[in-house]
């Protein structure tokens, strides 16, 4: 039995998606999200770079002496994960290897398609994944760089006529590939899923890596101890690296709940 908090990070709104299937499934236990809101999007950016702020990002949550860190950040997972992990005494978590074995085993044709930002396509990561689970797997990747803004914007309600055009262009391929499965491989996109369930028709299984990655970490909790079993509903803290305004505002609509009075402004640069 543990009872400190899980820290949750992303850079901005997407890793909400994790952290509100992290308090679905986990109600009792107390949960501190950061979102990089003055540094967003991350995945146009340099490794290196990208790196960094992770390093910043985990280092403001340890101050909250987290008992396990969750990447809720495909780009960070992707590019970072495996340097957070060496450096850091707690369990650290990313979103790629829950996702790659939903899809492994959803897909039953064998194709499957991924969208992410430039840099987890770039990594190859989730690729390496779904080739180690199922050999021979056909993977149909696209970057797609302006779907983090159209989200962190607001713009991602089915009708959004920008929101329909980019996503349908940048879909088209992977359609075309003929997939049955696609793993929305950013923790932005879940927020885009109706727009994006509608273009690629109801054949087609979406894959949340952020959902995924939620039901992991609970089960890896619960195998290493580390589960609070205290009843009650334990704490949600919010920060954000820029003003609360927009965030609170999105992350009310988004979570189904007013979070306007518990999000806090930081300086990440500090960290
Ligand atoms: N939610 C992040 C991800 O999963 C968005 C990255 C970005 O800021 O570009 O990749």
């Amino acid at each position: 039995m543990d009872t400190r908090p899980i820290g949750v990070f992303d850079s901005g709104l997407g890793g909400l998606t994790a952290l509100r299937e992290l308090a679905r499934l986990m109600p009792e236990e107390d949960l501190v999200y950061f979102g990089d809101t003055s540094r967003v999007p991350y995945g146009g950016r340099s490794r290196e770079v990208i790196t960094k702020y992770a390093r910043q990002d985990v280092a403001f949550l340890r101050t909250f002496r987290p008992k396990a860190v969750v990447i809720a950040c495909g780009t960070v997972s992707t590019t970072a994960l495996d340097v957070l992990q060496g450096e850091n005494n707690i369990p650290i978590f990313g979103v790629v290897e829950s996702a790659a074995q939903a899809a492994a085993q959803l897909t039953k044709i064998g194709r499957v398609g991924l969208i992410g930002t430039q840099a987890s396509i770039r990594s190859g990561a989730y690729e390496r994944a779904l080739e180690r689970l199922r050999p021979g797997i056909r993977v149909t990747a696209r970057a797609c760089p302006l779907l983090v803004p159209l989200v962190e914007n607001g713009r991602f309600r089915p009708g959004d006529i920008v929101a329909e055009t980019v996503a349908a262009e940048y879909l088209a391929p992977v359609k075309a590939a003929g997939v049955d499965t696609l793993i929305l491989g950013c923790t932005h996109y879940p927020l885009l899923r109706e727009i994006v369930g509608a273009y690629m028709g109801p054949e087609v299984a979406l894959v949340d890596v952020g959902e995924q990655c939620a039901r992991w970490v609970k089960r890896q909790l619960e195998l290493d101890g580390l589960r609070n079993h205290c009843p009650g509903a334990g704490r949600r803290r919010y920060y954000v690296s820029d003003s609360t305004g927009d965030f609170s505002a999105l992350a009310s609509i988004f979570l189904g709940e007013d979070v306007r009075g518990e999000v806090e402004q930081i300086d990440i640069t500090g960290y």
